[in-house]
């Protein structure tokens, strides 16, 4: 029988050996994790992804996870178990294994509600593996957001003030403002920035807008490491924009027209009523004329006798007033009665025979105020028991002559018209010039009353000329 020689035995032997230990020991198991690091919120549970490759059964390994450079204990499973002894404290009921993944090499942990401390390198270390590539290294970043808020901060020149604000950032953020149309408006500065104790990150930045199509704008805050982006969108109301200058220009132009408008209103108003005042004024003094012109008439017609037995001055009198062939006939006749006469019929004659009557009237007032003058004051004096009496209009002859003396006294417009008349006489005597004064109260009764004084030298006469008899 053939047998194969124990040299070949052993050679084989030894073969296979080499060769089964280069494709199990040697076949090169190694712990591999994520290229990138793993992100995450804070109040997050996460997975810090772990596993052999090729899928070999981590059941019966040793699985340490501890910080790289802390050193600190995270998690070990070991002897078939989850052993956590030695586990630092800010980790204890936060870690767990997936038993279950164990058999396919998934050796990765979860970690519940992570915070920012747990923010760093993780080391995954299988220290029971022969290969060479025993562990690997695990990036967390942690990171905090929150909702900026936006707020309306005031107006600047013509646009709005915009507040954005928002806190509890984590690593720091940016903060950018963005109109409807994609476009940043002027931001006032850059962002202002701090950290609190915690260290979260506050960022707030002022923007001012001016007013667009649809006015609504957006602050996005954004973290680049963490990826992470919040908006919050604000519409400006049309009216917190302060007025545009296009606005209010046109505002001034509208108030200029309606300015001038009103001033042309005003205008056109006082010019109407000037120039109703004015016909007014006319008409008031034509008719003051016509009243003087008939009083002066009045004057000459009832005291013709007094008056042609005392004016003086007849021929220059008859110079000024007469310019026909009378004027000779008076300058020829000798006496003055006869000079008088001829004087009143001339008058008579005249055309406006009123007229001609107040011109001599006021000749006379002229060249001789005297006669005139004692003609009313004796007049006022002769029959002031008769006046007293008989005035009823006693009212407009204080309001002319006696205006700030007795007519703003408010007892007189109480009395009767008797008691008026006395205190009227009683302030004709009492007054500066009392004859002259008295010429006028004449005057005023002969436009008010005149009738009244017909009677009265009626009388007079009648009385003289029975004293005569
Ligand atoms: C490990 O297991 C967990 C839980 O089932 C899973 O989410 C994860 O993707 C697994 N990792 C690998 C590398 O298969």
């Amino acid at each position: 029988m053939k047998t194969f020689p124990t040299s070949a035995v052993w050679c084989f032997g030894i073969l296979f050996i080499s060769v089964s230990l280069i494709t199990t020991g040697s076949s090169e198991v190694q712990v591999v994790g994520p290229a990138d690091p793993v992100v995450a919120l804070a109040g997050d549970d996460i997975i810090l992804p772990c596993s052999l490759e090729p899928n070999v059964s981590a059941e019966d390994m040793t699985v340490e996870w501890t910080r790289l450079y802390l050193k600190t204990n995270v998690h070990l499973y070991l002897d078939g178990r989850d052993s956590n002894d030695e586990q630092h404290p800010s980790y204890r009921g936060r870690t767990s294994m997936f038993h279950e993944e164990l058999k396919k090499g998934n050796v990765s942990l979860k970690l519940t509600r992570v915070t920012l401390s747990d923010a760093g390198s993780y080391r995954c270390f299988l220290p029971t593996l022969t290969s060479q590539v025993k562990e690997t290294t695990i990036q967390l970043l942690v990171g905090a957001v929150s909702q900026p808020v936006i707020s309306i901060d005031g107006t600047k020149d013509w646009g709005v003030v915009l507040k954005c604000e928002s806190g509890g950032w984590f690593p720091e953020p940016d903060m950018e403002w963005l109109d409807s149309s994609g476009t940043n408006p002027p931001a006032d500065g850059p962002p202002e920035k701090h950290r609190d104790s915690e260290g979260l990150y506050t960022v707030r930045q002022h923007v001012t807008v001016d007013k667009t199509d649809t006015n609504m704008f957006t602050c996005r805050v954004h973290q680049t490491e963490i990826n992470h982006l919040k908006e919050t969108e604000i519409h400006v109301p049309d009216d917190v924009f302060p007025k545009s200058q296009v606005e209010l220009i046109i505002g001034l132009i509208a108030a200029a027209v309606v300015v001038l408008a009103a001033s042309a209103g005003v205008y056109m108003w006082r010019k109407y009523t000037e120039e109703k005042r004015e016909l007014l004024e006319q008409q008031v003094k034509n008719l003051k004329l016509i009243r003087e012109v008939k009083r002066d008439a009045l004057v000459v017609d009832i005291h013709r006798v007094h008056l042609s037995q005392n004016v003086t001055l007849v021929i220059p009198i008859a110079f000024f007033l007469i310019r026909s062939e009378r004027y000779y006939e008076i300058h020829a006749a000798r006496t003055r009665q006869d000079q008088m006469k001829l004087l009143y019929q001339a008058l008579e004659e005249a055309e406006d025979t009123r007229r001609m009557k107040s011109d001599f009237y006021r000749i006379l007032l002229d060249l001789e105020p005297d006669l005139l003058i004692d003609l009313g004051a004796t007049f006022v004096d002769v029959n002031k028991d008769q006046l007293i009496q008989k005035v009823t209009k006693v009212k407009p002859i204080l309001l002319e002559l006696f205006y700030e003396k007795l007519y703003c006294n408010t007892r007189i417009h109480q009395m009767t018209s008797q008691d008026q008349m006395r205190q009227l006489y009683q302030a004709l005597e009492e007054a500066d010039d009392p004859r002259r004064v008295k010429l006028d109260f004449y005057r005023i009764l002969l436009d008010l009353e005149p009738d009244l004084l017909i009677d009265l030298v009626k009388n007079l006469k009648l009385i003289r000329e029975v004293k005569r008899k």
